[in-house]
């Protein structure tokens, strides 16, 4: 092979977690500043020089009678959500996760749906024997789909055998990490090696038409050669996230080439697999006491990813010469500056009184978007009055106690409609299109604390008034 020839040149040396290139080893990357990462490594992969000239090809206009691409659904509706509707034959996939939250199990999942279709199935496993994965699909009730299995990690063998015979629909690769291709040097696991087994794999996809599903570890540290570095090649990047005290799951798309990255699919983790969620909202805000007062859901943001969250608060006359204020998952100098303003412009009397503010499930609300939510939280607590179960928050509160608008609010409306919420709280200069209107929340725009005390204290039913 011509790759085989190439001189292994110069040494280069390349940081593990952003894949930045670099001469010589140094301590600490100069792109992404994170420690320890530089790793030396072959040449950076077959650069593909070329004895001939280049053959001209013909060149196309944007209008075409091309056909839309043909969707393949899994019978997994959650992971078809996400999708946008199903895989697009010769894509490729990329699903991302730390250690342990299911990926692995998410995949032979879906791979026995479609095996069951009658689909061309091969679920290659770098991390498992063949025996472990048999284990897992026989504790799941799938043994009896024709899903065709193997323990490799050689790129070029597993590509022979998915070349022959019929042509497969899906192949997945558990994980991209394991895998290593003959076409560079450096050790599994490294950059170099992700980067080309996946560039390898991806040419199969697109040559085949089969769908190609790369599984790829993500730890909270970076540390491991991140997936991140293939995830410009990829049509799709879907992550699979969960908390490792709490049974729920979600799917979510950060990229995707063929469908709207804002759809999530929600999953319980149960002794027999991961189970679809219909209705998410009882699960994610299970537990939610929306009898009591002093809890109000927050209609927030992760990155690009829209999260209902619960802010709890809890108002009492103080024991002490000087109240305490103390937040769990809360910024603490938000928490002072919202109860400046409800004090300034609410007409709140908080100055005898200890405030705690906590986010529930272990989140946390770092937007100032979260503003609006904490302050109902509170006034909520304060007046005794029940926020209505079906209401969500979203604004930022400014010193002269007006609610501002903030960003996403469509995507926050979406996300609030699908976890079955029916009314929104915002600010009243909060611009919505026609588009976010169609999420079907009845909107309550708000224009200062002022009305938002107001509305809480006439608009909630009372609880017994308090001594
Ligand atoms: P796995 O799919 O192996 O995770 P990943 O591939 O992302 O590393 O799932 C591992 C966890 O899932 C493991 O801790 C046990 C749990 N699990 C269940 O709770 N129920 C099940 O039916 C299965 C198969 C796994
Ligand atoms: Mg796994």
């Amino acid at each position: 092979m011509r790759q085989a020839d190439m001189a292994r040149s110069r040494p280069t040396f390349v940081c593990q977690n952003c894949g930045a290139v670099s001469s010589r080893w140094q301590g600490k990357c100069e792109s992404c500043g994170e420690w320890n990462t530089i790793v030396e490594e072959g040449d950076a992969g077959p650069t593909g020089v070329r004895a001939t000239r280049g053959r001209p090809f013909e060149l196309e206009g944007l209008a075409g009678s091309d056909r839309a691409a043909a969707r393949i659904g899994t019978d997994v509706d959650e992971f078809d959500r996400v999708t946008g509707g199903g895989f697009v034959p010769g894509s490729v996939l990329l699903l991302g996760g730390e250690p342990g939250i299911g990926k692995s199990t998410l995949l032979i999942q879906v791979c026995a749906a479609l095996a069951r279709r009658g689909a061309r199935v091969i679920y290659i496993s770098g991390e498992e024997a063949v025996a472990q994965v048999r284990m897992r699909a026989a504790r799941l009730n799938l043994s009896d789909s024709p899903v065709e299995l193997a323990s490799a990690t050689q790129v070029e063998d597993i590509l022979a055998t998915c070349a022959s015979g019929k042509r497969a629909t899906l192949i997945v690769i558990d994980s991209i990490q394991t895998m290593h291709t003959e076409l560079v040097p450096s050790a599994p696991g490294t950059v170099t090696q992700v980067r080309a087994s996946a560039q390898a794999l991806l040419r199969h996809a697109k040559t085949t038409g089969s769908t190609i599903i790369l599984v790829g570890h993500v730890t909270k540290d970076g540390q491991v050669a991140g997936p991140r570095v293939v995830e410009h090649m990829v049509d799709a990047v879907l992550s699979f996230e969960g908390d490792a005290a709490h049974h729920f799951r979600m799917l979510r798309a950060s990229k995707n080439r063929f469908g709207a990255t804002g759809e999530i699919g929600v999953f319980e983790m149960t002794g027999l697999g991961l189970a679809e969620v219909a209705n998410p909202s009882a699960l994610f805000l299970a537990g939610r006491d929306s009898t009591a007062p002093g809890a109000a859901v927050f209609a927030g943001m992760e990155g690009q990813r829209p999260m209902l969250i619960e802010i709890q608060a809890l108002v009492a006359p103080t024991s002490l010469g000087t109240p305490r204020r103390a937040v769990v998952g809360f910024d603490q100098n938000r928490l002072s500056m919202i109860l400046a303003v409800l004090e300034a412009h609410g007409g709140l009397k908080l100055g005898m009184h200890d405030v705690y503010l906590n986010v529930a499930g272990g989140l946390r609300a770092d937007e100032p978007a979260g503003d609006l939510a904490a302050a109902a939280a509170l006034v909520s607590s304060l007046t005794g009055a029940v926020l209505p179960p079906d209401q969500a928050f979203f604004g930022e509160i400014g010193l002269s106690g007006a609610i501002r608008p903030v960003i996403h609010a469509g995507m926050r409306l979406r996300e609030a409609a699908k976890l079955g919420f029916h009314q929104a709280v915002l600010a009243q200069a909060q611009q919505i299109n026609d588009d976010d209107r169609r999420a079907g929340l009845a909107l309550r725009p708000c224009a200062d604390v002022g009305q938002l005390v107001a509305t809480i204290a006439q608009t909630a039913p009372r609880k017994q008034a308090r001594d």
